[in-house]
């Protein structure tokens, strides 16, 4: 089951009171909705998950935020970005259903998609040129074997084409280091196939357009290049970007998933 990832410091600095309107866009497994809605029983929460398989009540990317919320003036909005604990490890899945390919360590159909919607990791291995390939590799993987691992990846699907997730740790090879040889191609396939970085910006964009004046946007992000994207935003609309919140150590403890989290506060005049 997913644990939500900084829940007391999302709490404190959402700033929320009775009445107001709290859009959670990254609803996963409802874990900050829920604690929002105890702590405040009079805000209004609603709920967006590109995910269809997520009780949100609107499915939906958030890059499209303005349009899935009509005329709502949010006073606080939360992306907590990237996966959750039940799409990487299909928690709750039906007996017999099979995973999204997310992880690299079960061999599953290699799709990746969050919302079931638009191309799969597949289709990208096996249709785009080797110069895009080791570019997502390098840019949304900082991998430093992009070179070799595109090319393989090309001549590999000149006479098999990619199926499933151990197709391509096949292709990655590598020794078994501290971190897996295939964690930085996963991690940039999932990126490359969500769209996940234009989704980000355009989602702050709309986040910002739709929020009310004196509200407040909280972004929680996984890795370097999302910090960067929501650190320059803040510096853009704010003048300045304060450091991020992170977990205690305690929290570490208790959730290894959440050491890489940071959390940035977004406030409009
Ligand atoms: C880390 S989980 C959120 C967990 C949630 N805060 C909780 O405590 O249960 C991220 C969720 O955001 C969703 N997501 C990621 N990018 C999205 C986007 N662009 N639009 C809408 N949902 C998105 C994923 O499908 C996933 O369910």
């Amino acid at each position: 089951m997913h644990k939500p990832v900084l829940l007391r410091e999302v709490i404190s600095n959402l700033n929320l009171k009775d009445g107001e309107v709290f859009v959670d866009a990254t609803y996963g497994a409802g874990g900050h909705t829920k604690e929002v809605l105890k702590r405040f029983p009079g805000v209004k929460a609603i709920s967006i998950d590109q995910d269809p398989e997520t009780h949100a009540d609107i499915t939906g990317n958030f890059r499209d935020l303005d349009k899935l919320i009509g005329d709502t003036r949010p006073d606080a909005i939360l992306l907590d970005i990237g996966l959750s604990s039940d799409q990487l490890e299909n928690s709750g899945l039906p007996a017999g259903r099979q995973g999204r390919g997310f992880s690299f360590q079960r061999d599953e159909p290699l799709d990746m998609r969050m919302s079931g919607k638009g191309i799969t990791a597949a289709e990208i291995l096996n249709s785009w040129d080797e110069p895009a390939i080791e570019l997502i590799l390098r840019g949304f993987g900082e991998e430093r074997f992009s070179r070799l691992i595109a090319k393989r990846i090309v001549e590999r699907r000149q006479t098999k084409p990619f199926k499933t997730t151990f197709d391509l740790v096949d292709v990655i090879g590598g020794k078994r280091s501290k971190i897996h040889p295939a964690t930085r191609t996963f991690q940039a396939l999932r990126i490359a196939t969500n769209e996940e970085l234009a989704a980000l910006e355009e989602g702050l964009e709309k986040a910002w357009q739709v929020l009310k004046p004196g509200g407040r946007i909280l972004v929680i992000s996984f890795h370097s290049l999302e910090d960067r994207i929501v650190k320059n935003f803040a510096k853009r609309v704010m003048g300045k970007a304060r450091k991020p919140i992170t977990p205690s150590d305690e929290e570490i403890g208790e959730n290894p998933r959440s050491r890489s989290a940071k959390l940035r506060i977004i406030e409009k005049p």
